[in-house]
């Protein structure tokens, strides 16, 4: 028979493993069990049953108060269209056992022996039917001691806090009712610290690191890092070939932020239209599409608009077009990014001043021809060694040089060698954003260590096509993909290290997706 594989989460609370270990299970396929809410739902049982917390240590009366209201309650845990939900006397309490009152609640009950007794039995009972994560306080010291997986979870309290204030906050602007106890940061760092403290002191089933777990501290690792970190444990384990995805893999923050006012403003039910697709990213493009935002292609469209919301891509036009389209809408949303914004600053000052505007970009590119249209003076785009060659301009006039916010890094620098070489004045500013800069930096560096390297981009994304040339140079089997349904791997054994990266126009479910695949592939 095959054996069941266990992958055992334990760590203190708001240490982000219920999120992690949800995000390890799907990748897997494995049932995510999720122990914590059991201890919750016995707790809600107890607290809508009338009783109230004890004020100083548990009494032996308490104890038995407990264990006698407990006897009514069959808790019991069901998946519905894989989510897990907890079932107290056949209620679903999903959305109430995620208040502080019964997070506080479930840690005293937690502490007393009998709970814990009947709760173990239940949790290895459904971790002997399948494979599963399952996270909680004594999962690899007591109710998995056999895990193949072990993994102590942690992070400091402040940072644990701040994690759990910020949840809160999200479930208000929700429309969720969250008390004013559960937004006092203090008060969510003294309550940590107290449930630390019993949990790790309780006599039975404490909260400690299993010998043989290995111990990670999220305090500075985001979700998607820790994910990773234990699912590349299973990888070994498997002898499966680990995967790397870069940290600054999709959305950068100026995409992010347009793509977040689009679907806002889907939201309002006006008419509204970006001006040209908001990404190079078919699937978002599409999915807008539906929630009835169009897309509008020329100036010509702007006509008969005047109730319509237009929104300005974060690639942004030129001054003209801006204008344009001010002066034809109801309301206009910027999300021109603020990086590319300082580049439309640059060139208009500086052609102002009598200097000729050399955009190093891509023909056609809508962020450069909109550079181009700030700019007093005609602008010239360079995109390659040719054009810098053949570039023939008035000598006595000085260049002023800028850089499509997407463009490869060394070839900026090649371009700008030949313009000095062949003794222009040149004043260069090397516009290229950070994270454009540290994506590149980041996906050479993968590639360079990996033996396949997957690009994840929308096909005229020309940020993306910049990383594929990056990571091609160094790693020979580099593919580019827009989405997982693209993706043709075939693995020879041999492989140790899989990469992936993804340009900034690539939604994060995407990426999932392929990490997914990746993770599955059978050689
Ligand atoms: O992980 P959580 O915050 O949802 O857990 C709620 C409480 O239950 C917490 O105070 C500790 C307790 N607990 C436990 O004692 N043993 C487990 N295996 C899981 C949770």
């Amino acid at each position: 028979m095959k054996e069941n594989f266990n992958i055992a989460i334990d760590g203190p609370a708001g240490a982000g493993k219920s999120t992690i270990a949800r995000k390890v299970a799907r990748t897997l396929d494995f049932v995510y069990v999720d122990t914590g809410a059991m201890y919750r739902a016995a707790a809600l049982y107890l607290l809508r049953s009338g009783l109230s917390k004890p004020s100083g240590d548990l009494t032996e009366d308490f104890r038995q108060e407990v264990c006698s209201r407990l006897k009514d309650a069959d808790i019991r845990l069901e998946y519905q269209n894989g989510q897990q939900v907890v079932l107290l006397n056949g209620e679903n309490v999903n959305p109430y056992i995620r208040t502080e009152e019964v997070s506080n609640m479930a840690s005293i009950v937690s502490a007393i022996p009998q709970v814990r007794e009947e709760m173990v039995r239940l949790q290895q009972k459904i971790a002997s039917s399948g494979n599963v994560v399952m996270d909680g306080r004594d999962i690899g010291t007591v109710v998995l001691p056999d895990a193949q997986i072990k993994v102590f979870l942690t992070a400091s309290v402040e940072v644990r806090a701040r994690r759990r204030y910020l949840e809160n906050l999200e479930k208000r602007k929700a429309g969720k009712q969250v008390s004013s106890e559960d937004l006092d940061l203090e008060a969510i760092a003294k309550d940590i610290a107290e449930r630390d403290y019993r949990d790790t002191h309780r006599e039975k089933g404490p909260l400690r690191q299993a010998s043989d777990a290995v111990l990670i501290d999220s305090s500075e690792m985001s979700i998607s890092q820790v994910a990773e970190a234990i699912l590349n444990l299973y990888a070994d384990k498997k002898g499966r070939p680990r995967v790397i995805t870069a940290r600054t893999a999709g959305f950068c923050f100026g995409v992010k932020r347009a793509v977040d006012a689009v679907y806002n403003e889907a939201e309002n039910g006006s008419p509204i239209y970006t001006y040209g697709p908001i990404i190079h990213n078919e699937v978002v493009v599409e999915d807008l599409r539906r929630k009835g935002v169009d897309v509008i292609h020329t100036p010509e469209e702007l006509e008969g608009r005047k109730d319509a919301t237009i929104v300005i891509r974060s690639h942004g036009v030129t001054k003209e077009l801006q204008q344009k389209i001010e002066a034809s809408c109801a309301r206009c949303i910027d999300t021109t990014c603020t990086f590319v914004k300082r580049i439309h600053e640059i060139v208009e000052k500086e052609s102002a001043a009598g200097k000729k505007i050399i955009i190093i970009g891509n023909h056609g590119h809508a962020e450069a021809e909109g550079h181009v249209g700030w700019s007093k003076t005609p602008a010239t785009i360079i995109e390659n060694e040719q054009e810098a060659e053949c570039f023939d301009g008035d000598k006595n006039i000085p260049l002023c040089v800028v850089a499509q916010t997407t463009f490869n890094g060394n070839k900026f620098s090649e371009l700008v060698d030949i313009l000095k070489q062949r003794q222009y004045n040149v004043t260069v500013n090397n516009t290229i954003c950070n994270a454009t800069r540290e994506r590149q930096t980041e996906a050479g560096e993968i590639a360079s260590k990996a033996d396949i390297m997957i690009v994840i981009g929308g096909k005229s994304s020309s940020n993306t096509a910049k990383l594929y040339e990056i990571c091609k140079e160094v790693c020979d089997r580099t593919y580019l993909i827009q989405t997982a349904e693209d993706l043709d791997l075939h693995l020879n054994g041999s492989e140790k290290l899989i990469g992936i990266t993804a340009g900034a126009s690539t939604p994060n479910n995407i990426i999932e997706e392929v990490q997914k695949d990746v993770r599955r592939t059978d050689f």
